[in-house]
């Protein structure tokens, strides 16, 4: 159970009255509403997605390749980058969904956290209790270790991007995004220097995830001091003492709170603790059971086992009902609870028969059809020339000879005609003779 974190405060609802942005429909797509928060050259809004109605933040920052942008002629790594992030899926990082550009703008579709700041929950005396600073601490390790296992790096862990969501839990965001930005997000020392670790200070080059670590230890000593532990009215003095690793630790940090402290403001990155040696210390393990500790650390993998799990169970579990339900063209969204605006079908054949037929049947709409993914099973969108959304088509394999198509329909009078006359006869495929 976790300690009391108090109420979580909910996103504004309402656009920032003055904000030009608010009301935009960016790419038919997404409603921005109220301005979250601005940093150096980004702007965050919150946002509707108009084809799901889900609440998202959008990142938006001036696109380095557009208007303006210069004339660099190497390749942008953007793409390579970014398929890399959207891979990303853990509890406490918030997920980049979608990257869209215009030739002004580059846009980051993000989950929402609604919650605000971390450090909002911090309390009168400007810290938290130790129990407290732990449970987010293990958060922000669970979510760090992920993604350098994936060989992705923060390099600017700092309070801005550490947020709560809806439950009340860690999301760290702009996880990688540094890197993806490829330069335009300004992630330079002159944001906060209190988080940044002394071998960036020295340049003599340093290991990415030594120095996210480093940062979480700052962070940590922040929750539960209140304080910062390298701080000086003068930037000079303050950067010699995190170079020289000088910090006290308060008269309430328990012996293995500042053990572990230590261990991590080591200006050493050579001997700085590392994840592995972090979630086996005495301070992080306290009060967990295994079973817990377990599913922190390595939950996602646990997930991401069951639906694969899940999905094969369905398949080997087939009954009389399925046989039944699976009768070309079945429509079972009565069954699965879709929700509205999106149909469910179940199919006897492979996928690419299923897309195949949906390109044609945008095609032949004169309807602009991308397909995404790379295993042949979809997103197929299907665009109106005004480059509203009209479908997206999805086909899910659940065994071998069956796949369930699931379509969400855009909005509109267009889009309910497309999938009445030419959509639904695509994806119900003929009846056998
Ligand atoms: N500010 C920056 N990113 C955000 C997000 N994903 N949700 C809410 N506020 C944010």
């Amino acid at each position: 159970m976790p300690p009391s974190t108090g109420s979580v405060p909910p996103a504004p609802a309402a656009p920032a009255p003055g904000d030009e942005a608010a009301g935009r429909v960016l790419l038919g797509r997404y409603e921005l509403g109220a301005l979250l928060g601005r940093g150096a050259s980004a702007k965050v809004y919150l946002a509707r997605d108009l084809l799901t109605a889900r609440d998202v933040a959008i990142k938006s920052f001036p696109n380095p390749r557009g208007v303006g942008g210069g004339e660099d002629p190497r390749p942008a790594p953007i793409e390579r980058e970014a398929a890399i992030l959207r891979q990303l899926r853990h509890r406490h990082v918030v997920r980049l969904r979608e990257i869209l550009a215009t030739r002004k703008k580059v846009h980051f579709v993000l989950d929402l956290a609604a919650g605000g700041e971390l450090f909002s929950l911090l309390d009168a005396s400007g810290r938290m209790t130790e129990d407290l600073a732990r449970h987010y601490f293990r958060q922000l390790i669970s979510a760090v270790r992920y993604c350098h296992s994936r060989g992705v790096y923060h390099r600017d862990i700092k309070p801005e991007n550490l947020l709560i969501d809806g439950a009340g839990d860690l999301k760290v965001a702009d996880f990688g995004l540094g890197a993806v930005a490829d330069g335009s997000l300004h992630h330079t020392l002159c944001g906060t220097p209190a988080y940044v670790a002394p071998e960036i200070l020295s340049r003599k080059g340093y290991h990415p995830a030594k120095v996210d670590i480093w940062s979480c230890g700052v962070v940590l000593f922040v929750l539960a001091a209140g304080y910062l532990p390298f701080n000086d009215a003068s930037l000079v003095n303050m950067y010699r003492k995190i170079y020289a690793g000088k910090f006290r630790c308060p008269s309430w940090f328990s012996p293995e709170l500042r053990c572990l402290v230590r261990r991590i403001l080591d200006p050493n990155p050579a001997t700085r603790i590392d994840t592995e040696e972090i979630i086996n210390h005495p301070w992080f393990r306290q009060d967990a059971s295994r079973g817990a500790m377990a599913q922190l650390m390595y939950g996602h993998d646990e997930e991401a086992r069951f639906k694969t799990e899940f999905k094969e169970d369905m398949a080997r579990d087939m009954t009389a009902f399925d046989i039944l339900a699976c009768s070309p063209g079945s429509d079972l969204s009565g069954l699965f609870g879709a929700e509205p605006g999106t149909e469910r079908v179940f199919v006897g054949e492979p996928s690419a028969a299923v897309l195949g037929r949906v390109e044609e049947a945008g095609k032949k709409e004169g309807h602009l059809v991308t397909r995404e993914g790379k295993k042949g099973t979809g997103p197929v969108y299907v665009k109106a020339e005004s480059g509203g959304i009209v479908a997206k088509v999805c086909v899910f394999k659940i065994a071998d000879a069956v796949s369930l198509v699931e379509v969400v329909k855009g909005g509109g009078a267009e889009a309910s005609r497309f999938w009445k006359h030419r959509l639904e006869p695509a994806v119900r495929p003929p009846a056998a003779s």
